[in-house]
């Protein structure tokens, strides 16, 4: 699945890490580099760095390059990331070079995956029409579902069988792994027989912004359990990522289309199917919900994508208080204002218009408050501002509440705020407010000095197992590796080494997969895009980053750790003793910290 060298590096040098991460990520200078606040994992500080070709992330180790980027962000393959870059700058993909294409391909390609999805809602929805959907039509008109809402989300029905979807696809050409891989039916243990994963049920397809069904979720007709079933994972669908009903709302969001209830820019998020529904119905088409599962820092990063400010419109049960908290605090993270939807005398958003009416919700969206607002207020109430001393605890209090906010604008507006209500100055508030902040930096800090010993040591290391084991060689390994993959003249020099020298296979592989490259004259690191998990890319890439960072001097360094490894490699093979018991993993571990010094 290679591509022709000058077709990355064209692609590359079209489509430049800044301006691509910028889309997603809201980037500073910093010196040399960029930075900004890692949408990988949920972060206050900006760790994420952008630096000429590559990116690195302090806090979560996220690293590589634009492609491993887009793979990341988008959650796409490297065929699918390198078709994304190139749509982006007007590039046409050109033919596979067929050179390293002896890569072993999941079972079920993406293509694959979402025709057979479409096929499936398609059967749903003619099941919902066919004499056996009867219960479910019931069940949609009981809910107060018009046909136009039924048709618009593309509801269905899975029969009360066990095969009517399994026989219906694979008619149509799909194979039983493809079948079970895309979470449409199990296997039975006791029989090795395939059956549908859904089986009576109403049922929601899940479309992402391309237009492509990338999963279901099946409610119940009854008070049977589990309520609603969900797709498992798959190749196309990652749920901590997706938003139902995004496909819909993200016209009016972006402003395409008018709506005489929504603005633009203006999101609605919901804890259920339902909800969603029933608020498109009632014309608020700017409804998404999580799916079955609380909001994550990947959803609040797409929110951003499309709105400034989120209403939440949660259950007004007290998991539902939980997770609008949550809500606030990510999506205050990526700049996203919060609005907070209390109701009275009703479970959910879907009741509540059931039984008030629309115009009722409208009048529940315009009286929402800010999460600050309503903070600041809560602390502002509880103190008797005629006392200096609460007066101050008070002030303090606030200004926790207003460093948390990132916007510096809208910190500013809060602090004018403040300064007027209790007249302090603002250049006191401000002060104090800067204490707060560098308290928290330090706080971060000192978490990723933990978080580093964490890392040498090795522990739970996922990307090379074998690394708490062998931690002296692992070291040699990578500084090997990383003079090697910031110098490929280095390498060109020496030919002193062979894949068989490294102690631990995941090095081993990595000195596999870029000597490879080297032979065939490509300096460039992209292709391990398609060889590694994004998580082992970045892996390779902090090797080479951690070396460019020294002053590295070149051949004589590698050959002094050439030799260094060739011993170690000896000493691993004497070694006859396996990690068998948790004893041995404690004398290895308390081995390793005395080799590396630390008590
Ligand atoms: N959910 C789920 N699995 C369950 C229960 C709930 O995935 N067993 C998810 C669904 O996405 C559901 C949301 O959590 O829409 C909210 O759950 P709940 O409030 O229980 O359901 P409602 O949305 O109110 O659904 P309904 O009105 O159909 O009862
Ligand atoms: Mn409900």
């Amino acid at each position: 699945m290679a591509y022709p060298q000058g077709f990355i590096q064209e692609l590359k040098m079209r489509s430049p890490v800044q301006d691509v991460i910028g889309r997603y990520v809201e980037l500073k200078r910093a010196g040399r580099n960029l930075v900004g606040r890692c949408p990988f994992h949920s972060e206050k500080t900006p760790s994420f760095t952008v630096f000429e070709d590559n990116f690195h992330c302090f806090g979560c180790g996220a690293g590589g390059d634009v492609i491993t980027f887009a793979m990341r962000i988008e959650n796409l393959d490297y065929k699918d990331a390198v078709t994304f870059l190139a749509d982006r700058c007007g590039m046409t993909v050109p033919q596979e070079d067929r050179r390293y294409s002896n890569i072993e391909k999941p079972k079920l390609s993406r293509e694959r995956a979402f025709s057979m999805n479409k096929a499936a809602a398609r059967i749903f929805y003619d099941n919902l029409a066919s004499p056996e959907g009867e219960v479910a039509r019931q069940y949609l008109a009981n809910r107060n579902l018009e046909a136009a809402t039924i048709k618009r989300f593309g509801l269905g029905y899975a029969k009360n069988e066990f095969y009517d979807l399994y026989n219906k696809l694979s008619a149509l050409g799909y194979t039983k792994d493809e079948i079970k891989e895309n979470f449409l039916c199990g296997i039975s243990q006791k029989s090795g027989k395939p059956f549908d994963m859904f089986r009576n049920r109403i049922m929601f397809p899940i479309i992402d912004t391309s237009g492509n069904v990338i999963a279901f979720g099946g409610r119940v007709l009854d008070d049977s359990k589990p309520k609603y079933l969900n797709s498992s994972d798959t190749v196309v669908f990652r749920k901590g990522k997706q938003l139902f009903a995004l496909n819909y709302a993200k016209d009016v969001l972006l402003g395409n289309v008018e709506s005489k209830l929504v603005k633009s820019g203006e999101i609605i998020l919901c804890e259920g199917y339902m909800d969603v529904i029933a608020m498109h119905q009632a014309g608020f088409t700017n409804a998404v919900a999580t799916l079955g599962t609380a909001i994550t820092a990947e959803h609040a990063r797409v929110v951003s994508r499309y709105a400034k400010t989120a209403f939440l419109a949660y259950d007004s049960d007290d998991a539902g208080r939980k997770a609008a908290d949550k809500a606030m605090t990510l999506l205050n993270e990526v700049g996203v204002d919060t609005k907070i939807i209390r109701m009275q005398n009703a479970k959910d958003p879907d009741e509540y218009i059931k039984k008030f009416g629309a115009e009722s919700y409208a009048k529940l969206l315009s009286g929402s408050v800010g999460q600050i607002d309503f903070k600041l207020n809560g602390v502002l109430s509880k103190y008797n501002m005629n006392n200096p001393d609460e007066k101050l605890r008070a002030v303090d209090e606030c200004c926790k509440v207003i460093s948390s906010i990132y916007s510096e604008v809208k910190q500013d507006i809060y602090i004018q705020r403040l300064s007027e209500i209790t007249g302090v100055k603002t250049e006191s508030i401000r002060s104090m407010i800067s204490r707060d902040k560098r308290k928290s930096a330090g706080k971060v800090k000192a978490e990723r000095r933990a978080d580093t010993e964490k890392k040498t040591m090795h522990f739970d290391d996922r990307i090379n197992p074998e690394a708490i084991a062998n931690p002296v060689a692992v070291e040699i390994e990578e500084r090997i590796l990383g003079i090697i993959l910031l110098m490929p003249e280095e390498y060109a020099k020496c030919d002193a080494i062979s894949k068989d020298d490294f102690v631990t296979s995941f090095s081993a592989r990595v000195f596999g997969a870029v000597t490879d490259l080297y032979k065939e004259n490509i300096t460039d690191l992209t292709p391990l895009n398609e060889m590694f998990t994004p998580e082992e890319v970045a892996r390779i890439f902090d090797m080479r980053f951690k070396r460019s960072e020294l002053s590295a001097n070149g051949t004589a360094a590698l050959n002094e750790q050439i030799a260094a490894l060739k011993k170690e490699k000896m000493k691993a093979a004497a070694k006859t003793k396996n990690i068998s018991s948790d004893e041995d993993l404690i004398n290895l571990i308390s081995k390793a910290r005395k080799d590396k010094g630390i008590n």
